[in-house]
């Protein structure tokens, strides 16, 4: 397994895979690899002949006082973890090889991106669609890898991908857990014995909702609000939203005909976790 750091690189080495008739596969992520990122490589490597997994932390969907500087970064970790993976190229740019310092052009997404994280992370998903659109070009893969945890990430990807015929198809894979329920996340590490305690109040909100769901709860605001008053027993949790929306264009719903998305974001502490269930057809 190889690591880059050009784009230029990364071209030459799928050049080379093409010639011999390969399929290639890619794992965004922004490194600091666990299970959840696993996989997805895994999954890439079952899928396509080869599998580029990028590793970088990309500052154009941080916002000012949100935690770039922050972010934890282990790139022998993350190459282990590649390597039992399946991958076979890791593409782990610097901000300056991604980035020209008078860069003005940006990809932006209206609609999906004004309900859930959009709200209070307001440029987050411009940087986003900016720096997947930036790596669909620059890799040129059959199949892009993406996990469920950032549900509204993988809608605006895909809607993304159809608006601007972009030449590859989006896998979406299921959120990986912690044995107690905690969706696997980087920002886990981030959290000390407490707050790790007390953030089990995201997938124990999931599961009650998924319950009420099962049962045949259709009143979306009953729902939300029954997993609202758990999460508030939890005196370390903050909420920033528990919503309904519909599945594809993220617009909010009052009932829950499928597809639906509920998704959260809650502080604990200091450290913002998200998690989500979806009801499909
Ligand atoms: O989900 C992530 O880790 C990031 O948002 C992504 C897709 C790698 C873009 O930087």
């Amino acid at each position: 397994m190889k690591i880059v750091k050009t784009a230029e690189e990364v071209r030459a080495q799928v050049k080379e895979w093409r010639k011999e008739g390969y399929t290639v596969g890619l794992v965004p992520t922004m490194g600091f690899l666990h299970e959840g990122h696993k996989s997805l490589i895994v999954r890439a490597a079952a899928e396509n002949d080869k599998v580029v997994v990028s590793d970088f932390v990309n500052p154009t969907q941080f916002g000012p006082g949100e935690d770039l500087e922050s972010y934890p970064r282990d790139l022998d970790r993350d190459a282990a973890l590649c390597e039992e993976a399946g991958a076979d190229l890791i593409f782990n740019p610097e901000p300056s090889d991604m980035y020209f310092p008078d860069a003005t052009t940006y990809v932006t997404m209206t609609e999906l991106n004004e309900e859930l994280c959009g709200k209070t992370r307001p440029i987050h998903f411009r940087g986003v669609c900016t720096v997947v659109s930036k790596l669909f070009h620059i890799v040129a893969p059959d199949r892009a890898y993406f996990g469920q945890k950032d549900a509204q990430q993988l809608a605006i990807i895909k809607r993304m991908v159809r608006d601007l015929n972009f030449d590859l198809e989006i896998v979406g894979c299921p959120i990986v857990r912690e044995d107690d329920g905690l969706a696997k996340s980087s920002r886990n590490t981030y959290l000390n014995a407490q707050e790790r305690q007390a953030a089990l109040c995201l997938s124990k909100a999931v599961k009650l909702g998924q319950q009420m769901a099962a049962a045949g709860e259709k009143d979306a605001a009953k729902v939300v609000g029954a997993m609202k008053e758990l999460i508030e027993k939890e005196p370390l949790a903050r909420i920033d939203y528990v919503e309904a929306v519909n599945g594809i264009n993220m617009r909010p719903v009052e009932t829950l005909d499928a597809p639906v998305l509920v998704a959260m974001a809650v502080y604990i502490g200091k450290t913002r976790l998200i998690d989500n269930f979806i009801i499909e057809e």
